[in-house]
């Protein structure tokens, strides 16, 4: 499984520990900053990344600010995108579960390393459930084209 993976300053510390943790479980990874803890803007970096996602270069990304909040609704602009902000193992699983989540966001000065990791590891390992939440996720997806038209 091919991962983006993208910070501003304030996710910097903890996009880098997700990022050596999942390289040693074997997943690709293509991190596209930020490199350090300099002042950044998160829109920049949550988009670049949701257009990874959206464009089908990647599988899925996982994106964090100081929050997780304004990478979140960045991200979650682009078309085809459904970033979920997570700070429990439950809000992990049940994303992709029941909202088919592409993205996920964490929020680097809210969730300790241990619990981070726990989370993207719960994340990554469950998949959708379908069926009634099919139709669901297709009544979200459908408010983008209604965004469009207005
Ligand atoms: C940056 O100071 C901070 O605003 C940003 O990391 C994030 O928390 C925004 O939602």
């Amino acid at each position: 499984m091919k991962i983006v993976i993208a910070s501003d300053h304030g996710g910097f510390e903890l996009k880098e520990v997700i990022k050596e943790d999942l390289i040693k479980k074997g997943y690709s990874i293509s991190d596209i900053g930020v490199d350090s803890t300099k002042s950044v803007d998160y829109p920049d970096y949550g988009k670049r990344a949701a257009l990874m996602v959206a464009n089908k270069e990647v599988d899925k990304g996982i994106i964090v600010c100081g929050t997780g909040i304004g990478i979140s609704i960045a991200a979650n602009k682009i078309k085809g995108i459904r970033c979920a902000l997570c700070t429990n193992e439950y809000m992990a699983r049940m994303s992709r579960m029941h909202n088919n989540a592409n993205m996920l966001a964490l929020g680097g000065r809210i969730t300790g390393i241990g619990l981070a990791i726990d989370i993207v590891d719960v994340w990554l390992s469950t998949d959708f459930e379908g069926g009634r939440h099919e139709n669901r996720v297709n009544k979200v997806m459908e408010i983008e084209k209604l965004k469009e038209e207005e």
